[in-house]
Formats: C-alpha cells, sequence, structure tokens
C-alpha cells in the first residue's frame, strides 16, 4: 500500500465522519506521519506553526480512532493503517459496496467521494511521478507561519484557475487580512498544474517595463531564443504569477483605483493579461480594485474578484495559540475587528501582555485602536480623499447602519461627489453593506469608527 492509497482511506474515513475531504494541513500531517517526519517539519512544509500542526493532528487522531475502532497515535498510525492486514482487505475489496476497515467500523462507498480529488502526495520533497515540477521564484513573498482555515475562498479560487482557466484574478481587502497568505496557501495546492510560477511584490512601485523584463528573464531561462513579449510566454508555458501589494501603483488622496503618474500603462497591461488570447493566470493582490477590472468581469473567463471578508469563527484558533482567557469573548472580538487576522494578533499580544489574557479587562478600557493597528490604518487613511474623509467621519458617528439613497445635508458635497466617495470607499473595503430586506444599508466596523473619531477631523 503506497501513501496515496493510504490518504484514499484516510479521506474517505473523515468524510464518513465529518462530510469533509481531508483539508491540507491533515493531508500533510498523515504523509508525514507515514515518512517519519516531525510535526515541526510538517509545520514548516505547510507554513503553520508546530502547535497548529500538532493540534489539528491530535483531533485527527481521535476521529480515525473512533472511526476504526483503535487508538491511533501518531506513533502508531503507520502500524495500524498501513500493516494492518485489514486494510490490504478493505483495498482489493474497494469496488464493493460496502466494506470493513476497522474492528467495527463500515465504510459505506454510496458516499460522495471525488476520487480524482483525492489528493496524492505533492510535496517537492515527494513529488507525484506523473507530475511535472513547475519552476518556482517567490522571490519576497513572506513568509506565513501560521494558516487557519479559508477553505471556501481556496475553493472558489482554485475553481476559477483550475476549472473555468480563468486568466486575471484580484485578491482584495483591508491590509492585514491574509491576501498574501491565502495566496501562498494557494500555491501549494495548484502549482503542480503550472509550468512556472513566479511571485513578484509592486511595494516599490516598479514602472511596467521593468516588472516585464524582471518577469520575462525568469521565464526564459527555459527558453533557447527569446520571445518578443510576455505575452508570448504566457501563450507558451502555464505560469501562475501572483503581483502582491498592487496598492501602491494607485495615487493617494484620489478616489480609489486612480493610477500614479506614470504607472497608467499597467491599466492597458491587466486589461491585456484579461482579454488576450493564453493559458496563464495572474493574480493581483491589492488593498483596492484597479479601475479596469469592474468592466472585464462580465465575462468570467477573463477576470474574477476574491474580496478577502473576516476569517470568521476559525480566528478562535489565533487565540488558543496566543492562550487568551475567556473563551466566551472571543467571538466579540472577531467582530471588533473584522475577524482580521493580522488585528487580531497584535490585539492579542497586547490583551496578553497588559491585560495577561483577559479580555473583559481590555474591553473595559473602550479603547480599541492601539498603537500597531493604529499606524495600519493609518496608512489606509492617508490615500483617502478629501470628500471620502469627510463621508468616513459622517458613517462612524452613525450608530446603526444606515441608507444612502439622500445625500446627508450636514455634508458639503454634491449628491455626485457623496455617491462617488461612497463607491470609493467600498472599493476601499473600509465601509460594509448590510443588506436589511430589498434595503442596502452601509456601516463602518467598530474599531474602524473609534480611528476614525479620533483621527480625522
Ligand atoms: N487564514 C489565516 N490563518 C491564520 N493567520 C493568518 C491567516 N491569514 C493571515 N494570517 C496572518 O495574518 C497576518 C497578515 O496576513 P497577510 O497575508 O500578510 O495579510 P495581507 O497580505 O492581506 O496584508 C500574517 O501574519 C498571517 O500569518
Ligand atoms: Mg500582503
Amino acid at each position: 500500500m503506497d501513501i496515496a492509497e493510504v490518504l484514499t482511506l484516510a479521506d474517505e474515513l473523515i468524510f464518513a465522519k465529518t462530510g469533509k475531504h481531508l483539508d491540507y494541513v491533515q493531508e500533510a500531517i498523515l504523509r508525514g506521519t507515514l515518512q517519519d517526519t516531525t510535526y515541526t517539519q510538517i509545520a514548516q512544509e505547510v507554513y503553520s506553526s508546530p502547535s497548529h500542526v500538532r493540534n489539528v493532528g491530535s483531533k485527527l487522531w481521535k476521529i480515525l480512532s473512533k472511526e476504526l475502532g483503535k487508538n491511533i497515535t501518531k506513533a502508531n498510525f503507520r502500524t495500524v493503517l498501513v500493516e494492518n492486514s485489514k486494510i490490504y482487505n478493505y483495498q482489493s475489496a474497494i469496488v464493493g459496496e460496502n466494506v470493513t476497515v476497522g474492528e467495527n467500523v463500515t465504510v459505506n462507498h454510496n458516499f460522495n467521494v471525488c476520487r480524482e480529488k483525492v489528493r496524492s502526495p505533492k510535496t517537492p520533497q515527494n513529488p507525484e511521478p506523473t507530475a511535472k515540477q513547475p519552476r518556482i521564484d517567490l522571490g519576497d513573498a513572506p513568509e506565513i507561519s501560521t494558516f487557519f482555515d479559508r477553505t471556501s475562498e481556496l475553493s472558489t479560487l482554485k475553481q476559477w484557475i483550475l476549472e473555468n482557466r480563468t486568466r486575471l484574478i484580484s485578491i482584495l481587502g483591508l491590509s492585514g487580512i491574509g491576501k498574501s497568505a491565502i495566496a501562498l496557501q494557494l500555491i501549494q495546492h495548484i502549482q503542480y498544474e503550472f509550468d512556472c510560477i513566479i511571485w513578484r511584490s509592486l511595494r516599490d512601485a516598479p514602472p511596467l517595463a521593468s516588472l516585464q523584463t524582471d518577469l520575462i528573464q525568469f521565464l526564459s531561462q527555459q527558453q533557447e531564443t527569446e520571445l518578443p513579449d510576455l505575452i508570448n510566454y504566457l501563450r507558451s508555458y502555464r505560469c501562475l504569477i501572483i503581483l502582491d501589494d498592487v496598492q501602491t501603483i494607485f495615487s493617494s488622496q484620489q478616489l480609489a483605483g486612480n493610477y500614479k503618474q506614470g504607472y497608467e500603462n499597467y491599466g492597458t497591461f491587466f486589461k491585456q493579461i484579461a482579454e488576450s488570447c493564453h493559458k496563464s493566470c495572474i493574480v493581483l493582490l491589492s488593498w483596492k480594485k484597479p479601475r479596469e477590472i469592474a468592466a472585464l468581469e462580465s465575462h468570467p473567463k477573463n477576470c474574477q474578484t476574491l474580496q478577502l471578508n473576516s476569517l470568521g469563527e476559525p480566528a478562535r484558533e489565533i487565540f488558543t495559540e496566543k492562550g487568551l482567557a475567556e473563551s466566551e469573548k472571543w467571538s466579540e472580538l472577531i467582530d471588533i475587528y473584522r475577524g482580521n487576522p493580522l488585528w487580531l494578533n497584535i490585539v492579542a499580544d497586547a490583551i496578553q501582555d497588559l491585560f495577561s489574557g483577559k479580555i473583559s479587562e481590555f474591553l473595559s478600557y473602550d479603547s480599541l485602536v492601539l498603537g500597531d493597528l493604529e499606524y495600519l490604518l493609518h496608512q489606509h487613511f492617508q490615500r483617502l480623499s478629501e470628500s471620502e474623509k469627510q463621508v468616513m467621519s459622517w458613517l462612524a458617528n452613525q450608530i446603526k447602519a444606515v441608507e444612502i439613497s439622500q445625500k446627508p445635508a450636514l455634508l458639503e458635497l454634491s449628491p455626485s461627489e457623496f455617491l462617488k466617495a461612497v463607491e470609493s470607499l467600498r472599493r476601499r473595503s473600509l465601509i460594509e453593506k448590510v443588506q436589511k430586506g430589498d434595503r442596502a444599508l452601509f456601516a463602518v466596523q467598530r474599531a474602524i469608527a473609534e480611528y476614525v473619531k479620533t483621527n480625522i477631523k
């Protein structure tokens, strides 16, 4: 029995119990266990922390123990699953309807196991024999130590890239929401579908020509004669190009999505990537949407946008890792900070440091925006136009979500300026839409509202 077969079996057992297939970390743990690697090594492989991987592992062993009717641990998993002759029975009987795998477990093969989706060991150390090895240059991609959930976002991205073959994808959201993290995770999942993978940050605002030269330099390494243009490489090879920090090429103090002077040609470039015929995919990570994108989105193969929102309840794992007390208050904290993993990390550290992990003591202070978080928000707010600042101030002072069907009388803006500012703030993910029946209401989230009240007059 090889590793892929063990993973297939484990996937089916987990699916039978939880209704979900093995996720990436669970799979890495099983594979690592079979290859005698430690939790720390597995954690490195999946860009996660050893404690998180250990945690996932312990839950996994519990499920498998229950399903197989044997006490399974990392130490005995191999013996029980691989060397246990019952598994061979299972294997040989896999075409049957119901198969006994443990002492008291019957796996019903009528459930929906996607055989082609049962993942085989695809690590750089242990590549799938038939899978091609992509050439990868992650450049200055950040190192991400932990990664929780984002299962549905990852499957949406995979569907767009692998099934729909979408050529241009934007992942949007405030800083810290996890754009770089999810893109790195995505690479782990889909790397073997590509010939080349390259990550570049636009943090230092490279002119388009130098970015293209840099990309061509990498892509041409496997080519004897140089091709005339980047698009020719995107046609010849299946490339995945991640462009991070795209917001840097947009101008400050103007409505969202306007390019800095000298960077307008990026707009034409993005349009060309979306509309020309080629087999590659470019993923943009940005605080806000490039102007062209809205028009290009009408065709899903050309262009798709994923708005990254709160991490939601899985963000509780962050507090578990940080050892915060008062778990009954964790959801409130996630809500206050919009489930932004970076903000939650900052706040959890502060609560641990200043209040010995007691959230209620921190909340009684009524000061939600601490130093580092204030600095992060400052980066966003210094880019706003005057009209956007006015609208933010007005919204931050509303007690409830409000309608925008009429311009508020106290704002010294024309109705058109008001609407453009609201639209632009939405693009920057700074205001939220709350749907109440057929009414659209708008609001500013609590921590942002507090920042605005203190910092924007
Ligand atoms: N799904 C996640 N689970 C756990 N931590 C996360 C997750 N997403 C992001 N983080 C953490 O939050 C921080 C910010 O994430 P990052 O991807 O750099 O945000 P962005 O690129 O949107 O600014 C990083 O330290 C990262 O480890
Ligand atoms: Mg980032």
